[in-house]
């Protein structure tokens, strides 16, 4: 199940999303992490960030809401402290980044790339100061300006992550994949709500949160098989995977890559049992890994 994008090769399909892993080196003792496809760090930004006060997690039927505020230790940490650790746990790491401006995405890319990373992520779904706080992901414009100035800076395969609110998200994935994406990453987290009727209040402080987990699959399967009929670079799928046959849907809808996120935090052990049950898929259909992508999406003939 192996798989290369540009010169980077995936032992298989399998990542861990961002947020949902840490930096990647937490579990080490716990798991086999060298046997993931790859993992996605915590989005980092270029100055430290403290993050959203708690409680920054509510649950709510079949999914997950959270405001973490996109905490994480700054560029210059992660590269000094973390990176040294996490180039040695095996997988590839592909490392989330974000900012408020276009240039600080950019200076973060060409920081990466001096330290020779090979993947970065590039979350989206942030508010872009120089617009009023309307996310980058929102514009067209903005988001092949964005994609085109980092690519121009990172040689690596950029994944451009993205999230369907209040945007037409295949409008937005031909944007990236105009301005010089590798791969897209389908779907960041949902805007919602959580209000605690008996003590009339919101269960989260900062009142609007991102959704996570089964609740989104449906919606997030559906952006990747339209994006899919769109675009000629890899996707990405993430939403709601929790099992093997979830795992799947992503696949036969388009998916090459799949991230796994809240489902993590019910059990850790998910991913590996995902790739060894899309391995126990292929035999028993006698079928390679590769003509699973898509399958149900007859674009490509
Ligand atoms: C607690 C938490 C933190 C997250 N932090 C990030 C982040 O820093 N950057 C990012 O791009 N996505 C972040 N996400 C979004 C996930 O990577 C993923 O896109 C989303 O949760 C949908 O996948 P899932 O349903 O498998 O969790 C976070 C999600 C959760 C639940």
């Amino acid at each position: 199940m192996k798989l290369k994008i540009k010169d980077v090769e995936f032992k298989n399909p399998v990542l861990t999303a961002s947020g949902t892993f840490g930096y990647g080196n937490e579990l080490e003792d716990i798991i086999p992490v060298n046997e993931l496809g790859g993992i996605v760090t915590k989005g980092i930004s270029l100055k430290p960030r403290m993050g959203n006060p708690p409680p920054r997690l509510a649950e709510t039927p079949c999914g997950l809401l959270n405001s973490i505020g996109l905490e994480n230790i700054g560029l210059e940490k992660f590269v000094k402290e973390k990176w040294p650790e996490i180039k040695k746990i095996g997988p590839e790491i592909v490392v989330n980044i974000f900012g408020e401006k276009i240039e600080e995405y950019v200076e973060i890319a060409k920081t990466l790339e001096k330290e020779g990373i090979r993947c970065i992520e590039l979350n989206l779904s942030c508010p872009n100061v120089e617009k009023g706080g309307l996310e980058f992901g929102r514009s067209e414009r903005v988001v092949r300006n964005l994609v085109e100035k980092v690519r121009e800076n990172f040689n690596g395969v950029i994944f451009v992550k993205l999230s369907p609110n209040f945007t037409d998200i295949v409008k937005i994935s031909k944007a990236a994949e105009k301005g010089g994406a590798d791969v897209l990453t389908l779907i960041n987290t949902i805007m919602g709500m959580s209000i605690d009727a008996e003590n009339m209040s919101f269960k989260i402080p900062r009142k609007v949160a991102g959704l996570s987990g089964p609740a989104i699959r449906p919606i997030a399967l559906y952006i990747v098989y339209r994006v899919y009929q769109e675009v000629d670079i890899p996707i990405a799928g993430v939403g709601g995977i929790n099992d093997i046959k979830s795992a799947l849907e992503f696949h036969l809808a388009g998916s090459t890559l799949i991230q796994i996120g809240t489902a993590l935090f019910i059990d850790p052990w998910i991913p590996f049992k995902i790739i060894k049950g899309i391995e126990e898929f292929l035999n028993k259909k006698n079928m390679e890994f590769k003509s699973i992508i898509g399958y149900l999406n007859k674009k490509r003939g």
